[in-house]
């Protein structure tokens, strides 16, 4: 599908849906008046005649309007009323291309005012809105697959909206890049392959190292080689380089990224209901690799590191036991009492060798840590844990900025009691109570005196349904805008 800037007064034409909003009580916005004029009132005549009232997510469906050089009139509500904001445009868009995708159109003239910065924001939601993960699909029937495959957006200043999308496109590539990752089934994305994914995005100027098992054997990663160790796929530590700022030797941010690329629970295996969920048990790796993506692809001016811990969480005659206990890069113990619960065994060594060899201004850590904090949270929030409040506040409000939202939870040092062993220095699961607090806990042993923050996201990896418009069901790349929004309006320059 392409995305073209044009000019206000172009046409739509035989094959083309056009777009525009409604406010509040039905009013029309400027573009949707002149549409309305063309037809002889028939755009105003359809909003009284029905429950349309221009309500945010509400969408009226026009087909063959008399007197318009086009297929299809979509009205879109978006509340208020005067000027649209950029993200209000941004989703009304994508829901426009949501609801006209498959209706036969080849075209979508996007009418949504504003200015370039506007204009570009509905690129963006179109661009987000229109991923689709079909690469697998050899049979599917054309009359099945989405019909629009050009989308043109009416500016008052085509080139300008086209520069002001360039910074936006690199996000959106960042984002559909880890959705492309979390899609992907676990024969096809094995650690190495997800490793040799990342290395080609050197050519974005990301700089790529790979770390097998030899050298995290030397390293004293026995936590995260324990979760490995029963597949007969190598584990493997990943390292993602951006350094944009001035100075290429200021301290860099760092990411961190849970990169299970299955999860069968090992030992302690998962029952059979589901588990086939378990291939984007890598949501969080994938965002880390997303947002080095967007940082790369929009010459962000940031030092920058992404470390994934990538392994295959498996039964087999070699794999841990319930019971074993492993040694850490950084030196402390654990008794693994579950082998489920290896995301934290693969964090820990990943979140240590990130503050040991970069000493980064700040650590954050993506990971779909936990089942409960889909229970505490549902699908709509990540949990947030952290140690730093000025990091968290940060968080928050480029969640909400983005519509990634977080939640913040507590890390109540009491509940250390839980993970306690008799035999080594933890225990890698606490019980039932508070399961993804006790689970930060444990992450937290493993950060030493950085300002850390912990994302769980099993929560939002995966939406189905979705409940955005620009995040189609499955696949959501969640972390990728926050994370980018993070550095551009806090760590830039
Ligand atoms: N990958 C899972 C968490 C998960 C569950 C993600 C559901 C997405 C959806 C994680 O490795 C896990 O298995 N956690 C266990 C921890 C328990 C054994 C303490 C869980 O949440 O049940
Ligand atoms: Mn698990
Ligand atoms: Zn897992």
């Amino acid at each position: 599908m392409r995305i073209e800037f044009v000019t206000t007064d172009t046409q739509a034409g035989a094959n083309a849906a056009v777009a525009v909003l409604a406010h509040e009580a039905g009013a029309l916005s400027t573009e949707a008046r002149a549409l309305n004029e063309a037809m002889g009132g028939a755009l105003a005549r359809a909003v009284a005649g029905g429950r349309f009232i221009g309500a945010k997510g509400q969408v009226l469906d026009l087909v063959a309007p008399s007197g318009l050089d086009a297929a299809r009139v979509v009205l879109i509500g978006v509340d208020g009323g005067g000027a649209t904001e950029p993200e209000v445009a941004e989703v009304a868009a994508a829901q426009a291309y949501q609801a006209i995708k498959a209706t036969g159109v080849t075209e979508l003239l996007l009418r949504m005012g504003g200015d370039a910065e506007t204009a570009a924001r509905v690129a963006y939601g179109v661009k987000l809105a229109a991923y689709r993960f079909d690469k697998y699909r050899t049979t599917e029937k054309a009359e099945k697959k989405p019909s629009v495959n050009l989308v043109r957006i009416a500016a008052l200043d085509p080139a300008k909206a086209q520069k002001a999308f360039a910074s936006l496109e690199a996000v959106a590539d960042g984002v559909l890049f880890a959705r492309d990752l979390v899609s992907e089934p676990a024969n096809i994305l094995h650690p190495e392959e997800f490793a040799a994914r990342v290395k080609a995005l050197e050519t974005l100027g990301l700089e790529v190292e790979i770390l097998g098992e030899a050298e995290m054997t030397k390293l004293g990663m026995g936590s995260l080689l324990g979760v490995g160790q029963g597949s007969r796929r190598e584990s493997q530590l990943v390292v993602i380089r951006w350094n944009g700022a001035a100075d290429k030797a200021a301290q860099p941010i760092a990411f961190v990224g849970k990169g299970v690329c299955f999860d069968t629970g090992g030992i302690s295996i998962k029952p059979a209901d589901g588990m086939e969920d378990m291939k984007w048990d890598m949501g969080g790796a994938a965002a880390v690799t997303g947002v080095m993506h967007a940082l790369a692809g929009r010459k962000a001016k940031v030092n920058a590191v992404g470390v994934l811990g990538l392994v295959e969480n498996m039964p087999d005659g070699n794999a841990q036991r319930p019971g074993d206990v492993v040694t850490s890069m950084s030196g402390q113990t654990i008794e693994v009492i579950n082998t489920d619960a290896e995301g934290r065994l693969v964090l820990a060594d990943a979140l240590w060798y990130c503050q040991d060899r970069f000493k980064p201004k700040f650590m954050i850590d993506l990971a779909t840590l936990t089942g409960a904090i889909i229970i505490s949270l549902g699908h709509d929030f990540g949990g947030l844990f952290s140690n730093n409040d000025g990091l968290s506040e940060k968080l928050l409000s480029a969640g909400v900025a983005e519509r990634e939202t977080l939640w913040r939870l507590p890390l109540p040092a009491a509940y250390e009691k839980q993970i306690e062993s008799p035999i080594a220095d933890m225990k890698n699961i606490g019980g039932r109570p508070a399961g993804s607090i006790t689970a930060a806990l444990f992450l937290q042993k493993y950060v030493n005196g950085v300002p850390w923050a912990h994302l769980d996201i099993a929560s939002t990896a995966w939406k189905k349904p979705s409940t955005d418009p620009t995040i189609p069901d499955g696949a959501a790349g969640f972390g990728v805008r926050l994370l980018n929004r993070l550095v551009a309006d806090a760590y830039e320059g």
